[in-house]
């Protein structure tokens, strides 16, 4: 990152040399004596474009920006200042850690330079790089979606629904102050920003419907994301054999007099904290990035990408393709949508402040990003480990993903009005193709083709057979899990 930024501030000191403007491409022009205007230079505009559109009414899904870790997570990276305090005193002569090896003493220089943030008081909470992030994306949008915010003319143009948690709330003000241009003393159509509505009960838009535990008696806990998680880990790095151990104690601890002790400390949660620290440290404030990150530096980029293959596969299980239930998570949602491009006298923008669950969900609904592979805790473990799969949900489902829906008015190249809306979908700012029949794609499309689009993709619902089949698997895996469950809490990462 250092480097990085060094050499941008030297590109930009040293002007790079002009070489000149590029000849763009003509239009292509007819063909016949239609293009008279256009060669004898008698037309203006000088380029008519086939039809003008603007946009008028949009639909947004946003998850909020980056929080603080949650209360255990901050209690297990505090639990490695222990570590840090033994390596501070056995290096505080700089002569016992100029004489280690180059890469063990560069682990270490970093985590003694380690400065532990957290503070349990934060948990949850969105934090000041959160809140930025949020305010910058709603000024993106304002500036792609000017004639929009130009035309609110008070806060009832705006339906702010936003999940019950505070991190969502404030994401969906800070996104709105940005996307308005609501400042302190300046002109703005709109002066306050709407009371966030949250959802109610059987509202499953945001709270997406988990469903009742399939088996009431004896009552066992559904596998919720970290057991899947602590799973995934558990298979990767078991407590007595975990490569990651040995790797990290022999970096940290290189002398033979430390081993024993070290190798019971550095447990397999411990190596979780670790890289729950290095994780977490992006979202807080170091003034000296190197402070911050020092635990990523017991990790290789191989190390990482299994991290990423478990957060990746956490989340199929949970918002993805893993059963006909979470593959449909979306569908309250896209339902949704669809009245909202059903109906013109709506609001001008509808915003949904959520969770990376509802980015997810979306994204699923829409069948996107769908290997045709399953993704199982096996093969996301063993051999390529999947590494060319689609579903990269750590890339889609990150602080501030979006899905905006725009529906745009558009006149033809004689100033009249079309009858037709035209739609387009942008998954994080980018707009999505929509592939019709006959390889007809487009970006921004009829209204009515993306209706229908939605509502063919609402028609794909489990079967009663399926239901049934899904319903029994279900039963027999929470009585699994009943089994299982004592292996899992042992190894727990709660330390
Ligand atoms: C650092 O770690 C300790 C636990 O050892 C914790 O109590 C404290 O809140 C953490 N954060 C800061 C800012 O000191
Ligand atoms: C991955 O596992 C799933 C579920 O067991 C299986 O259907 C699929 O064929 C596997 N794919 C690969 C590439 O191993």
């Amino acid at each position: 990152m250092l480097v990085f930024i060094a050499i941008l501030l030297s590109t930009s000191q040293v002007l790079a040399k002009f070489r000149g403007f590029k000849d763009p491409i003509f239009p292509q022009y007819p063909n016949d004596m239609k293009s008279i205007p256009f060669r004898l230079g008698s037309m203006t505009p000088y380029h008519p474009p086939d039809k003008t559109c603007v946009a008028i009414r949009c639909h947004c899904t946003v998850r909020h920006g980056a929080k603080y870790p949650k209360e255990d997570v901050q209690t297990e990276i505090s639990g490695l200042n222990f570590i840090q305090e033994y390596l501070n005193a056995r290096y505080k002569d700089e002569n016992a850690l100029n004489a280690l090896p180059k890469e063990n003493r560069e682990a270490i220089l970093k985590i003694m330079k380690w400065v532990n943030k957290t503070s349990s008081k934060s948990a949850k909470e969105i934090n000041q790089h959160g809140l930025q992030t949020m305010y910058k994306l709603g000024s993106r949008w304002n500036s792609r979606l000017l004639n929009i915010v130009t035309s609110i003319e008070s806060e009832k143009d705006i339906e702010f629904n936003s999940a019950i948690e505070d991190r969502c709330v404030l994401s969906g003000q800070e996104f709105l102050r940005g996307f308005l241009k609501i400042q302190k003393g300046k002109d703005s159509t709109v002066i306050e920003i709407p009371l966030a509505k949250v959802p109610k009960k059987g509202d499953h838009r945001i709270k997406l419907d988990k469903g009742k535990p399939e088996v009431k008696e004896p009552k066992v806990k559904k596998p919720d994301e970290e057991e899947v998680e602590i799973k995934f880990f558990n298979k990767v790095c078991p407590q007595e054999t975990c490569y990651l151990r040995e790797k990290i104690v022999k970096l940290l601890f290189p002398s033979d007099d430390e081993w024993e002790t070290w190798r019971n400390e550095i447990t397999s949660a411990r190596i979780r904290a670790m890289y729950m620290a290095c994780a977490n440290s992006y979202v807080y404030d170091y003034s000296n990035e190197e402070e911050g990150h020092a635990w990523c530096h017991v990790f290789d980029i191989d190390d990482i990408i299994m991290f990423e293959n478990m957060h990746d596969y956490q989340y199929y299980i949970k918002n993805g393709y893993n059963d006909i239930k979470t593959k449909n998570y979306g569908h309250p949602m896209m339902r949704d949508i669809l009245g909202f491009l059903d109906k013109k006298d709506t609001e001008k923008f509808k915003l949904f402040a959520s969770h990376t669950s509802n980015c997810l969900s979306l994204i699923t609904g829409f069948r996107m990003f769908e290997d045709k592979d399953k993704l199982s805790l096996k093969n996301m473990t063993e051999g390529d480990k999947m590494s060319n799969r689609k579903w990269k949900s750590s890339l889609l489902g990150n602080y501030a993903c979006n899905i905006m829906v725009v529906v745009y008015e558009c006149e033809n190249a004689n100033y009249e009005i079309s009858e037709e809306e035209e739609v387009s979908i942008f998954l994080n700012e980018t707009p999505l193709e929509m592939v019709f029949e006959n390889e007809i794609t487009c970006t921004q499309c009829p209204i009515d083709a993306v209706k229908n689009l939605i509502i063919q993709l609402l028609k794909d619902t489990p079967t009663d057979e399926e239901l049934k089949e899904y319903e029994n698997l279900q039963k027999g895996k929470i009585v699994q899990e009943k089994i299982g469950e004592t292996s899992i809490s042992e190894s727990s990462v709660k330390t």
